[in-house]
């Protein structure tokens, strides 16, 4: 029987057995649901991991980078420069912190900023940039960075998408005033939901504290010297999280090796394009990502063959809320939009079932 009928290879499938049940059952047993042992020891390893001396956990990557947005005490209104190519939580995070986002477009080749079109969105109102780091692997992050000083502007990271991404040896977060790294069921190390959050200095790391905590930096005073929320996560989801560090490294050769057999298998078939990875950066898949000008008809082809894909992101500047901060068409951003497919990419694929994709998309492209 063909496989297609057997079942459906799907997008994303997080790598999780007996390793994350372990350290949970320890949470029930000891009756300790709330941020505890293992949030400690899950900030810890975040921390050893990436080098950000500073660091606090979120309830996901959106309320993330929210809160390293109000950490910031950016003035209401002002504006923050992103990229029109990401996902809709970078704007949101801002909208919802009193910003307004302006859009800028990325780069043709690694759908990051475009680091050249960041000084023309600059203005006297403009307060900060969010670079994003797509896809697995850092933007300009360098020179995002030295515009932002030339400038006086805060950089807040979406370091949603890049976790173990290093750009010139620095992991991608530990650049910014503050930035957020999710662990969303489909990212590369997953806590169901949840995120942490970096600053670059110890005032921004209290002032994270505070915000997260109700105003307090510590529980168990009802005095709040300042305002602030509730941002914690459970110290459930920090046992996930920290077995799921130590797979990191099976994670991401296995991300590596379905990146190389998808490139063998599909260089120079039809019209496909690549992501070219960005100088200096270290690479974690987050897609496997092509672009071809039979889009539609491609995803069709692949879904009637039990392949799950998914298209690229929806410009952020074309979107219903945002459509009145457009004032030009951002080519690159729309072009990968109308382009775009997300291949499956998973701990749990095999090496068959990647040869069976590459072998459909052959097929399409009448090879
Ligand atoms: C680029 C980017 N930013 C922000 C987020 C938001 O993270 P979360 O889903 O944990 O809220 C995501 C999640 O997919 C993302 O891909």
């Amino acid at each position: 029987m063909p496989k297609i009928l057997l079942e459906k290879i799907t997008q994303v499938k997080p790598f999780l057995d007996e390793r994350e049940l372990e350290p949970l059952r320890e949470s029930i047993d000891n009756k300790w649901l709330t941020e505890g042992p293992w949030s400690k020891l899950f900030l810890e390893r975040l921390k050893e991991f990436t080098g950000s001396p500073y660091a606090v956990l979120a309830p996901n990557g959106t309320l993330g980078l929210f809160l390293g947005i109000l950490a910031l005490d950016l003035p209401r209104g002002s504006e923050i420069i992103m990229p029109s190519f990401t996902f809709f939580a970078s704007a949101s995070s801002a909208y919802f912190a009193g910003l307004r986002p302006v859009f800028v477009d990325v780069d043709d080749d690694t759908f990051n900023i475009d680091v050249n079109l960041i000084e023309e969105a600059i203005n006297e109102n403009t307060s900060a940039i969010m670079p994003v780091h797509i896809y697995g692997h850092s933007c300009r992050i360098d020179e995002v960075i030295r515009i932002s000083e030339k400038h006086g502007l805060k950089v807040i990271e979406d370091a949603a998408q890049s976790l173990g991404v290093f750009y010139n040896g620095s992991h991608t977060g530990t650049f910014g005033d503050t930035s957020a790294i999710s662990f969303f069921a489909d990212k590369t190390v997953t806590t169901g939901e949840g995120a942490v959050v970096f600053a670059r200095d110890e005032v921004i790391y209290d002032r994270l504290l505070c915000l997260r905590n109700q105003g307090r930096k510590k529980s168990g005073s009802f005095i709040h010297p300042e305002m602030g929320m509730n941002f914690r996560i459970t110290d459930m989801q920090c046992a996930v999280g920290l077995s799921q560090m130590d797979k990191f490294e099976a994670i991401r050769q296995k991300r590596l090796r379905i990146d190389t057999l998808y490139r063998e298998g599909l260089n120079g078939v039809g019209d496909i394009r690549f992501l070219k990875v960005e100088n200096g950066s270290t690479f974690v898949p987050f897609r496997f990502v092509i672009r071809t000008e039979s889009k539609d008809a491609l995803i069709s082809h692949l879904e009637a063959c039990g392949i799950e894909t998914r298209s690229f992101f929806y410009p952020m500047h074309l979107q219903p809320p945002f459509r009145g901060n457009a004032n030009k068409s951002l080519p690159v951003s729309e072009g990968l939009y109308s382009s775009g497919i997300c291949l499956p990419l998973h701990h749990y694929l095999k090496e068959d079932d990647i040869y069976f994709i590459v072998q459909k998309i052959r097929e399409f492209f009448g090879e």
